[in-house]
């Protein structure tokens, strides 16, 4: 006998939206965990959609043989025709199991590797920019971590410089990219929640989707028509033959490929160095700890691939961090249709086939019967190797789960490392205000809020 899942009183027509109206939705989400238990249920644009929030219900939806990734809506709703993107793209598409078969080893560990020259390149340009500004300068570090994210995966996936810290104005490919995510977020304000209901898109939104898509197939068309060597992701897939169909990609899925990078790998890496710096900054023992590593890992030596291995508690450091602050708080999924339990459930709850679950990972990877009574607090060492491999397999989703979890974690995981390693090395660094409290701001993904750091340049180590 299955349980029925609880959930907050929903309204005619709005159903339950203004129970998640809250400028950061996703803590009126654990809020509503915290009150309904971990598994509840709302009404949202007229359908049932279900929450998960422990460790252990998180484990039963990473099941691949019972349930599958939905995109969502926030990316899918009136997206213009043409291929789908990695991201998006159903797993039935072929288009997806296409580009992921040619892609998969462009984003390997070796293949990444030699992208590690590019991405100091970038990642110096920060630090020249914080060396020269001098220690009362109030960096937005979020921005410039933004900055720097946009610049790597621009040079690193195609060869191309948007040189965002050498001019005020950002290049229009940001703009529209910026403006375009702003408009996906959350509704916050009860004019919002109304245009939500209406499912309008604004004519807006739909130039600046051209304008990327634009942008993305000139790329494209340009290195057709000027062919390199370089070992980047446009030319695996200009160059790459699927391994099972021997075809090449078409330049239409190429360049929705292009933009989903773009997209896809900036935000994300920017929360992650930004909450990184921030629960630093916060915890000075694990700052010592950290900047420790870093003196005795690289000292005062140009820093070099084979040193990262080595960085073992900056490795916890980030692990810690995206387990207290997944920048991708949740996923969504489904009960697959080659499931044949009857009926689905998940925990003892009954679930229909065709509502989406989604796994609020923001809330499960703070579950207590896993992290104990501290599961709150900034504690790098739980996730140092050797504990990190005893954890369950469902206790740590940052990067999602299965077939569809994140192709680009090396890129992303060789980068953060490079980049919080280089400002340990290079600064000594301060809250601007040392009564900073914590604060989140979420577009498609997690940031923090109104975080502003000090840089002095370190004089030599001891
Ligand atoms: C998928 C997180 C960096 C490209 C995902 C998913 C998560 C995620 C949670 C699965 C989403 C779902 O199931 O709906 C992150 C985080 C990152 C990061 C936390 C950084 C800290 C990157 C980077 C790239 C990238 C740097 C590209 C260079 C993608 C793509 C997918 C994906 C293409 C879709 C894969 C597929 O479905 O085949 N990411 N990501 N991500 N990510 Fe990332």
């Amino acid at each position: 006998m299955f349980k029925s899942v609880p959930g907050p009183p929903a309204y005619p027509i709005i159903g339950n939206i203004l129970d998640i109206r809250d400028e950061v939705p996703i803590h009126a989400m654990a809020n509503l965990a915290d009150k309904y238990g971990p598994i509840f249920k709302l009404i949202l644009r007229g359908k049932e959609v279900y929450f998960v929030s422990n460790c252990q219900m998180v484990g039963e939806l990473c099941d691949e043989t019972r349930f599958i990734k939905i995109a969502p809506d926030a990316l899918t709703k009136d997206r213009p025709s043409g291929p789908s993107g990695l991201f998006v793209a159903r797993e039935s598409d072929p288009d997806w199991g296409q580009a992921h078969r040619i892609l998969m080893p462009a984003f390997g560990p070796l293949a990444i590797g030699h992208m590690f020259d590019e991405m100091h390149d970038i990642a110096t340009q920060l630090v020249l920019k914080w060396a020269r500004k001098g220690p009362e300068n109030r960096i937005p570090v979020t921005d410039d971590f933004t900055r720097l994210t946009l610049d790597t995966i621009a040079l690193c996936a195609m060869d191309y410089r948007f040189n965002s810290f050498y001019q005020d104005e950002m290049h229009p490919f940001v703009k529209a990219m910026t403006n375009s995510l702003s408009a996906r977020n959350g509704p916050s304000s009860l004019w919002d929640v109304i245009k939500t209901l209406g499912g309008g898109t604004s004519q807006d939104l739909l130039n600046d989707r051209k304008l990327m898509a634009d942008v993305a197939a000139q790329l494209v068309k340009f290195r057709r028509e000027h062919p390199s060597d370089k070992k980047d992701l446009l030319n695996a897939m200009v160059k790459g033959k699927d391994p099972r169909t021997g075809e090449g990609m078409r330049d239409e899925l190429i360049s929705a490929n292009m933009v989903t990078f773009l997209v896809a790998g900036h935000e994300t890496t920017s929360g992650l160095l930004s909450f990184a710096f921030m629960q630093l900054l916060k915890n000075p023992a694990a700052h010592r700890a950290a900047q420790s590593e870093v003196d005795r890992v690289i000292g005062m030596a140009k820093m070099r691939l084979e040193h990262l291995k080595d960085l073992k508690y900056l490795n916890a450091v980030l692990r810690e961090t995206l387990r207290l602050s997944p920048t991708v708080p949740a996923f969504v999924r489904q009960v697959r249709d080659e499931n044949n339990e009857n009926p689905p459930s998940i925990g003892g709850y009954e679930l229909p086939r065709d509502r989406k679950v989604i796994a609020l990972i923001s809330k499960s990877q703070q579950d207590p019967d896993v992290y104990g009574d501290d599961a709150k607090e900034f504690k790098p060492e739980r996730m140092l190797d050797e504990k990190f491999e005893k954890l369950p397999k469902s206790a740590w989703k940052p990067f999602g789960t299965g077939m569809r979890a994140c192709i680009g974690r090396p890129f992303a995981w060789q980068e953060a490392l490079l980049v919080t390693a280089l400002i340990l090395q290079n600064f000594d660094l301060k809250l601007d205000d040392p009564s900073y409290k914590p604060s989140v701001k979420q577009t498609l993904t997690l940031k923090p809020r109104g975080l502003f750091i000090r840089a002095t340049l370190r004089k030599g180590i001891d």
